[in-house]
């Protein structure tokens, strides 16, 4: 999470080119169908790679209460009752974690080749019943099991899929598609196969290391290595997410070589036009001095240069220090009064690191005017005095400044993150801290 968010501001600081055209014509035949309750980032990514390729995506379910899997089966279902005849090609995807990769052409021409008229993404993994394992087919080559996150058919067909779904909104969907392959009988009848390499369909589950980008002109798309295919569509299903976020940094076009950043400038909150100071958000700025420190007093300095009015930040300062007491009271005793509000503890309150900072934030939620809470450890040195404004007008729910050291390729954004949720070094580390994937 705090990597894709840090990446977008880095991004953010650099101008980015307008969105271009869609990268591929419409095609009338064909029917994207999600279900997704709420209206998230993850959807606003979905819909953005399909608006690249001109899909016609209809999401279902949109402000409902989420219920639970069985529920995008029924709402599925009741949507394709208007289709039960028709042969246009409809594909079902989960939407919060998917990005198309490539357009409705490839689509269609890769559906054909698969010969069926039903057809699944594939799994490297059995479930939700490991029991059901030694019912599968075998396979020469590719994922074995049904994956029931995104699959594609003639409506006709799909209609035929979904006739026998009478379950509960919490039940599971993977099993009862699962069972409809298992049986010989329906999956000839309804026509059934597996996207066992991965041609159509992306499940990152089991294969992180398999999918590597491929930049091409202007676009950016995923290669699998173990199968050499270009999948059109990419799930990050199970825990997979940050490799979909890291993913979705690129493709389908959100960051290329030939345009930087293309995805920058949406959703910008321009804090220029308000000329009455009043009307700037209040923002609640946590200053920690957790060890002594060098050049206090210059810190103190360039907080109070920042270029946003005085009238709306409150300040909150948790010192630990008694070596830095003189410098907070400086602060406080010279620029104090020109604050919304200010506040400090010293050493002698014996508050833990942890409970200083929660106490932090604390001064922006029991404030309902606050709206934005800043957090700065003493020794970062923001050069920048616009940083605060530059900050807020990314209009982001959390972005940080991204931070360095001179000369070393230390800084404080995490690319990626291993599986014990520590730090590990993406593969475009080096270039966003070199400023190089702006
Ligand atoms: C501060 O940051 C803003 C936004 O990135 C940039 O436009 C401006 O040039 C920077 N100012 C300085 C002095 O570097
Ligand atoms: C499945 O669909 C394909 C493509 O339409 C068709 O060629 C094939 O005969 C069908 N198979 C069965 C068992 O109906
Ligand atoms: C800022 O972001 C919020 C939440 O995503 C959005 O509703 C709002 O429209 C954005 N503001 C502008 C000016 O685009
Ligand atoms: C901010 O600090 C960096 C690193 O020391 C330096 O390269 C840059 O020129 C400084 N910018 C300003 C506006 O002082």
């Amino acid at each position: 999470m705090a990597g894709i968010i840090q990446l977008l501001l880095l991004l953010g600081l650099l101008p980015s080119m307008p969105p271009g055209a869609h990268c591929s014509d419409i095609e009338e035949n064909l029917l994207i169908l999600t279900v997704a309750t709420e209206d998230s980032d993850g959807l606003k990514r979905f819909q953005r790679s399909a608006q690249c390729f001109n899909y016609k995506v209809k999401v279902l379910g949109l402000n409902e209460e989420w219920r639970g899997e069985g529920q995008k089966v029924r709402l599925l279902k009741s949507d394709l009752d208007q289709y039960a005849d028709r042969e246009d090609l409809i594909l079902y995807t989960d939407s919060y974690d998917t990005i198309f990769a490539s357009g409705p052409a490839e689509l269609i021409k890769k559906f054909k080749q698969a010969k069926s008229k039903v057809v699944f993404s594939a799994e490297s993994v059995v479930y939700p019943d490991r029991r059901l394992e030694t019912k599968y087919p075998s396979v020469q080559e590719g994922k074995r099991f049904l994956g029931s996150g995104a699959f594609i058919g003639t409506a006709n067909y799909l209609h035929k899929l979904l006739a026998d779904w009478d379950d509960a909104d919490d039940a599971s969907s993977q099993l009862f598609f699962s069972n409809l392959f298992l049986d010989p009988v329906k999956r000839e009848k309804i026509n059934i196969t597996l996207d066992h390499r991965c041609r159509i369909f992306q499940n990152l589950h089991g294969s992180v290391g398999d999918v590597v980008l491929k930049f091409e002109n202007g676009r950016v798309r995923a290669r699998n290595l173990a199968y050499n295919t270009l999948p059109v569509l990419i799930h990050g299903n199970k825990a997979t997410k940050l490799q979909l976020n890291y993913l979705g940094n690129y493709i389908p076009r959100s960051w290329t070589f030939e345009t930087g950043c293309t995805v920058c400038d949406e959703g910008l909150r321009s804090l220029q036009g308000i000329k009455n100071e009043e009307y700037f958000p209040l923002v609640v700025i946590g200053v920690f001095i957790e060890q002594p420190t060098p050049f206090v007093s210059e810190f103190f300095k360039r907080l109070n240069n920042l270029q946003y009015p005085k009238k709306r930040i409150q300040v909150y300062i948790a010192n630990h220090e008694n070596h830095h007491e003189k410098h907070v009271a400086a602060f406080v005793g010279d620029h104090g009064a020109e604050y919304n509000a200010v506040k400090f503890i010293g050493p002698e309150e014996a508050t833990s690191l942890a409970d200083a900072r929660n106490n932090g934030i604390d001064m922006c939620r029991q404030n309902l005017e606050c709206e934005y809470y800043f957090s700065i450890d003493v020794q970062v040195v923001l050069n920048n005095s616009t940083v605060l404004r530059t900050l807020i007008e990314q209009n982001k729910s959390i972005i940080g400044p991204v931070i360095g050291r001179v000369d070393t390729l230390w800084s404080n954004f995490w690319g990626a993150l291993n599986s014990d949720g520590y730090y590990a070094r993406s593969e475009d580390y080096i270039d966003i801290v070199l400023r190089q994937r702006m």
